[in-house]
């Protein structure tokens, strides 16, 4: 068991200080905002530290094409994406920036300590460059004719259409997008860390099965580990908007080599306004740091950062929290549907609690992508937070709003011991980030109260002055088990937890506030504690959202960079959040790897040639909707998108297994030139692909995310 004086210190991902907070973003800073408010509420000592991530060639460009400075667009960036989180009541400790003089000196440090380990090494690299703009191009600055298939205006890393993925100097016709020049290509010294130096370590300290998720550590044996660790680069020539290297004028560190370092400048903030010492936090065997990421950054969380922190002699890790990337829908985010919502455009409809409670009733503890279903955002959020929680309180309290609560806990059958004892297992589902369990836990309390309110119905017992003891035992133990629910609620719904305080005239203000009830106590007048969810005002949250959309208030933050630029928000790193966290575009964690022998049940088949394989065409499809056969004992109807307006109906043969509200969003493989098959409740169009021998026996093949519709297998 831990013990109090242990120090945690967390961190969400440092968002880029080029675009807005969005929907997708919040998944992670809910999740890890519910993480810390859970452990501070246990008692611990824990800090959550984020900055804005501002380095890096985007920002340069913007603020090139806004005229102004960098440091004048990321200070505006870094007030509004502090408005948003506070806005949904992400409270971080330290909110800093990787702009500052704390995180230059401490990449100073770590630079000596790279150089001292000897693990850096010079290099030439030719890269395209942009005689107009004056500057290198990275891929995603570059566009051309994908010289696979010949499809226009393809980026300089990857085709859309057919999936190749390639150098920006392979592109036919390249152009910048800065600019529209054709970039020349030029050739300049890098740095490299040579990280294959670290491989042993890396090695044991990924796979320990201490520090990450079990489907993580596979990823990286499966993927990194196996072979020799590839050098890092981690300069970038001038001109380029970050920290020039003391050692190489005229180069600077690349955004990623300073964004991580950025958590500890932050943290080097916070213990300077409380008079902490900065190593207690990251050099000191009683302190814990963890790390919430999505799956797109984590490869620079698990192998080049626990390298440069052991190279520098600092405290690993704990443990690298990963979670997946969200859908809306079972789409990746659209800004023509308005599905890409920005954190602003929501706060101005709704009531962040709803989107905490959603999120949390969604996120485990695995890297499965989280999928935003409005029907179902609205159902829950009412079915559970409104009917069966706040509704609790305020029927009971409406009815002993003069007398307040009983003198004495009365008898209540064992429903409050019961609530206080399952509070060990809901705080070890909060522990272990598994929240969909937790609330699960939690509405299974909610059930039994409600169940105790509703059969004792004390509306009657007002009527009747003589049962007035009665009715206020009755309301007494209802907003007892109530205020249990707002404890282990708090972590999600901490402004619910505040109302409650003031309601009940008690604080929560720890978790065991949940194991005693509340006697003698008056109540305050009662205050509406929250409204239900409206589907139209989602509906007019997502109307703001679509594109062209009239703007929200004359002060709001520039949201989106011109064109040119919020096309290329990918470039400074090999990431971006607002892609990836919706497409997940860049490499995905991979599935755990399943040890389990295989058993071949059925003889394989005749060898064939590559050709006769061709013949096959095996492509990714998104389910968009499935439904039910009635009349099919086996059959359940799919309509599968192969990308842009190609849509099919299949029918599989996968009832037994699956409910059709499992496949809607999820990606999979299916046999596109297989000749239709007219059915007796329609035409199929193609075939899913599945395994096992059948009935629930039915696996369908699982593409990773990052997949998309309509690429083909090879
Ligand atoms: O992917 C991103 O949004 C990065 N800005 C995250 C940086 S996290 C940390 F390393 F700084
Ligand atoms: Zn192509």
């Amino acid at each position: 068991m831990a013990s109090v004086e242990r120090r945690i210190l967390v961190t969400a991902a440092l968002p880029y200080a080029n675009g807005p907070i969005h929907i997708g973003h919040l998944v992670e800073y809910i999740q890890t905002d519910i993480w810390v408010r859970f452990q501070k509420l246990r008692g611990r000592r824990c800090v959550f530290i984020c900055a804005d991530d501002t380095h890096g060639t985007a920002i340069m460009i913007r603020a090139r094409q806004e005229g102004r400075s960098e440091e004048a667009l990321i200070a505006e960036m870094s007030a509004a994406h502090q408005r948003d989180f506070a806005g949904f009541d992400i409270a971080f400790d330290n909110y800093g920036s990787t702009n500052s003089d704390a995180n230059r000196r401490l990449c100073g440090q770590f630079w000596t300590a790279l150089r001292q380990a000897g693990l850096v090494v010079e290099r030439e690299v030719s890269q395209l460059y942009d005689p107009q703009a004056g500057t290198f191009l990275a891929d995603r600055f570059v566009k051309g004719t994908c010289p696979k298939c010949g499809a226009t205006n393809q980026y300089g890393d990857s085709c859309d259409k057919c999936g190749a993925t390639y150098s920006p100097s392979d592109l036919i016709e390249p152009t910048s997008v800065l600019s529209g020049a054709r970039p020349e290509i030029r050739a300049a010294k890098h740095l490299f860390v040579e990280l294959e130096q670290l491989h042993e370590f890396l090695e044991t300290w990924t796979q320990s099965g201490e520090h990450l998720q079990a489907e993580v550590a596979n990823y990286l044996k499966g993927h990194f580990l196996n072979e020799p660790l590839r050098d890092w680069d981690v300069s970038r020539p001038a001109p380029y908007f970050g920290f020039e290297i003391p050692d190489s004028p005229g180069h600077y560190w690349y955004v990623w080599f300073d964004a991580p370092i950025g958590y500890m400048a932050s943290t080097a903030e916070w213990c300077a306004r409380h008079g902490e010492a900065f190593d207690d936090w990251w050099k000191s065997d009683d302190a814990e740091i963890h790390h919430f990421i999505g799956k797109d950054i984590t490869y620079f969380h698990t192998l080049f950062w626990p390298g440069m922190l052991r190279a520098a002699g600092y405290n690993l890790p704990a443990k690298v929290h990963i979670h997946g990337f969200l859908t809306v829908g079972g789409e990746k985010m659209s800004k023509s549907k308005g599905t890409f919502i920005k954190a602003e455009t929501y706060l101005r409809r709704l009531d962040p609690a709803y989107l905490r409670y959603y999120y949390a009733s969604k996120l485990g503890p695995r890297l499965d992508d989280l999928d935003l279903n409005i029907e179902e955002f609205v159902n829950k959020v009412n079915a559970d937070l409104v009917n069966k929680v706040v509704n609790l309180a305020s029927r009971s309290a409406k009815l002993i709003q003069d007398t307040g609560l009983s003198e004495v806990y009365p008898d209540d059958g064992g429903l409050f011991a019961n609530a206080a004892a399952a509070g060990h297992e809901i705080a070890a589902a909060f522990d272990a980030c598994d929240y969909s369990r937790a609330t699960r836990l939690i509405m299974e309390l909610a059930d039994k109260a409600n169940a105790f309110f509703d059969m004792q119905a004390p509306w009657k017992l007002k009527a009747d002055p003589a049962q007035s003891q009665r009715l206020r035992d009755v309301c007494s133990i209802a907003l007892n088990l109530y205020r249990q629910l707002a404890v282990y609620l708090a972590p999600i719904v901490p402004r619910l937890a505040q109302q409650t305080a003031v309601l009940l005239n008690a604080p929560i203000a720890h978790w065991n506030d949940a194991q005693t009830p509340l006697a003698g106590t008056p109540l305050a007048p009662f205050q509406h504690l929250m409204k239900r969810l409206e589907r139209k005002d989602v509906d007019a949250m997502i109307e703001d959202s679509k594109e062209g959309a009239p703007a929200a208030t004359p002060n709001a933050p520039p949201t989106a960079a011109p064109a040119a630029v919020a096309a290329t928000a990918t470039t400074s790193s090999t990431t971006a959040t607002t892609t990836a966290t919706t497409t997940g575009a860049t490499p995905p964690a991979a599935p755990a790897v399943d040890s389990d022998a295989a058993l071949l049940a059925e003889p394989l088949a005749s060898q064939i040639t590559i050709d006769e394989f061709a013949k096959v065409d095996l492509r990714v499809a998104r389910v968009l909707a499935a439904e039910d056969v009635p009349e099919a004992k086996k059959l359940l109807k799919l309509t599968v998108s192969l990308g842009g307006e190609h849509k099919r109906t299949v029918f599989a043969g996968i009832k037994a297994a699956y409910r059709p509200e499992q496949l809607v969003g999820r990606l999979v493989l299916i046999v596109a030139n297989l000749a239709p098959r007219q059915m007796k409740f329609g035409l199929s169009e193609g075939m899913i692909v599945a395994v096992g021998p059948g009935e629930k026996e039915v696996f369908l093949l699982g593409v990773d995310s990052g997949a998309k519709p309509g690429q083909r297998a090879h």
